[in-house]
């Protein structure tokens, strides 16, 4: 597990967006995993700058996003197809066919699960995947007590979950308790899992993730498991790692080696 130490939220976006830069570059048709709330925002403003300024292009690769909300039809502004399209694929030269989102109005939400996996599976799986975390440790919709083996499938929503999302929905208006989810043991197959957090309200969700035992209690902690994952934060979500100066230090001889 890497964990790279930045000063504030640009730059952590700036380090995930050039994660992704290099990525395509590596390999024009990348399958790429996405994530939706507000950490990733200015990774997608970093990309959309960069795609209009020649340095990268998505032509040819597809997507997967993490996760729906179950009830929501795509033109629903609070669902997550929504968001994608906002937030980057109606800026990008993406082809709109490639992206992926769970189905959340699919009449057999077990059967969309399933359709989501053998999708990812028929694409080649995932290259490179971006993650948010919850404050309580969660990656995609995978809450604490998630199997640390699950796939993509229906999840109910904790209620720490529903009132931190609760600002994106207008007052009174219908905010779903269910989400259809890949799962922990899907996104443990991607190549490669970029995970971003950003101020003081993660720290103790990173510490978890980082530092604690695995556990489905603190979902994140399984990428502990992944043999190319890494952990880009700022100062303020790093305020409570045992081993922060530890991190840093590998960093400092990684950069080396790559000057070397
Ligand atoms: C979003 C997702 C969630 C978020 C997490 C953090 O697709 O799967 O796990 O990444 O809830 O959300 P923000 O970034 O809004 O703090």
């Amino acid at each position: 597990m890497r964990v790279v130490i930045l000063k504030d939220a640009q730059a952590v976006a700036h380090y995930g967006a050039q994660l992704f830069v290099k990525q395509i570059a590596q390999k024009p048709a990348s399958v790429l995993g996405l994530a939706t709330g507000s950490t990733p925002v200015n990774l997608y403003k970093e990309l959309i700058k960069a795609n209009k300024a020649g340095q990268v292009s998505f032509k040819q690769t597809t997507s997967f996003n993490l996760d729906e909300y179950l009830g929501l039809a795509a033109s629903h502004n609070q669902s997550y197809r929504y968001f994608m399209n906002e937030q980057l694929f109606n800026h990008i030269d993406i082809n709109i066919k490639n992206t992926h989102v769970p189905n959340g109005m699919h009449p057999n939400p077990k059967q969309a699960g399933s359709d989501y996996e053998q999708a990812i599976t028929h694409a080649g799986g995932i290259d490179l995947q971006l993650l948010g975390i919850g404050r309580n440790g969660h990656i995609g919709f995978n809450e604490p007590s998630s199997s640390l083996a699950s796939r993509t499938r229906v999840k109910t929503l904790t209620q720490a979950t529903i009132d931190d999302n609760a600002r994106f929905f207008a007052e009174n208006e219908y905010q779903p308790e269910l989400s259809i989810t890949m799962g922990i043991g899907t996104i443990m197959e991607s190549k490669q899992v970029l995970l971003l957090a950003t101020g003081e309200s993660k720290a103790d969700a990173i510490a978890a993730t980082v530092e604690g035992p695995i556990s489905a209690m603190c979902p994140a902690s399984a990428l502990q498991m992944h043999q190319d994952a890494i952990i880009v934060i700022d100062e303020a979500a790093a305020t409570k790692l045992t081993n922060k100066d530890f991190y840093q230090f590998i960093e400092k001889q990684q950069r080396k080696l790559e000057t070397d």
